[in-house]
């Protein structure tokens, strides 16, 4: 049997199917892209999540050349820059990303920032649309998104993002904007969903992983998927990207998952969304 057989898809309130977890690239050097993402796709991942601020589409785009396999197999999300909400400065982006991919559509596209205090995410949104009316994006989605953001674009959209990619792991467990999302049919991606790996020294998760035989990374992983999240963990160690796949094998209990919830502390890795506002110069 395939191993990419045993990822579960989910399915985007437009009917997309996602595989549940994937290969995040962030971090990942532009001159190591290729090789990192080559051997998460040798090792049966078959969904990558870039970004143009990454500066690694193209290396995404070469690994998938490479392996040989059929491009509507694999996945591909990529983000619009900060920097590019204006409309016009939007598409121009999204053409790049396409060029750069190698490819005349990607799966997911996301706005990478609401960038609260920059320009108006809610025009950048009719760009959006507008690429997912082409077919050039499969689903659209937002990134960073907290409830009152996504209000103003249901109230101004006429598409409601298939996705919105926050910052959730047990340290930060993000269940209100999770909750927001179910509610209105908008899958949460959990973005650095091992916390950079700041949990996986958790004396709680290193207690539940030894009682299953597997990792504190797998243990955390198969919380996220346990929940619902869709995860893209992120390496470029070739041992972690096959042991982050290996995590259809087991289950955690229900008091697994009661002791992983006990774990919230509140505390974020990465930039709060509704005080972000960077834009590169
Ligand atoms: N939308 C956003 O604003 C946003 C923000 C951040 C991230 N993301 C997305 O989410 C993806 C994942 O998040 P992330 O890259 O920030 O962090 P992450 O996946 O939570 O953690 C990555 C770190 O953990 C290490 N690691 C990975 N697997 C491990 C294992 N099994 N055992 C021990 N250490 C392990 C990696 O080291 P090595 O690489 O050295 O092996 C790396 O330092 C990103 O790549 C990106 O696609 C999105």
């Amino acid at each position: 049997m395939s191993t990419e057989a045993t990822v579960p898809t989910i399915t985007l309130n437009n009917g997309v199917e996602i595989p549940q977890l994937g290969f995040g690239v962030f971090q990942i050097p532009a001159e190591d892209t290729k090789d990192a993402t080559l051997a998460a796709l040798e090792a049966g991942y078959r969904h990558i999540d870039t970004a143009q601020m990454y500066g690694n589409e193209a290396g995404v785009g070469e690994a998938i050349k490479a392996s040989g396999i059929d491009r509507s197999e694999i996945f591909v999300t990529s983000k619009l820059n900060n920097g590019f909400h204006d409309p016009e400065d939007a598409k121009v982006a999204f053409d790049l990303t396409l060029e750069a991919i190698g490819s005349d559509y990607v799966d997911l596209f996301l706005i990478h920032w609401p960038l609260p205090d920059v320009g108006d995410y809610t025009e950048t949104w009719g760009a959006m649309e507008e690429f997912y009316r082409s077919g050039r994006a499969k689903a659209i989605g937002v990134s960073n998104f907290q409830p009152h953001h996504l209000r103003k674009i249901h109230a101004s959209g006429t598409i409601v993002p298939a996705v919105n990619q926050i910052e959730v792991h047990p340290y930060f467990q993000n269940d209100e904007v999770r909750a927001f999302d179910a509610e209105h049919e908008i899958a949460t991606e959990a973005w650095s969903p091992i916390a950079q790996g700041k949990v996986l020294d958790d004396p709680v998760i290193g207690r539940i992983a030894e009682s299953h035989g597997k990792s504190p990374a797998q243990v955390t992983l198969r919380w996220h998927i346990e929940r619902g999240d869709i995860v893209f963990p992120k390496s470029v160690t070739p041992a972690r990207v096959k042991e982050n796949f290996e995590l259809f094998d087991f289950e955690l209990t229900e008091a697994d998952m009661a002791a992983m919830a006990g774990l919230e502390r509140n505390e974020r890795t990465g930039p709060d969304p509704d005080e972000f506002n960077y834009v590169p110069s």
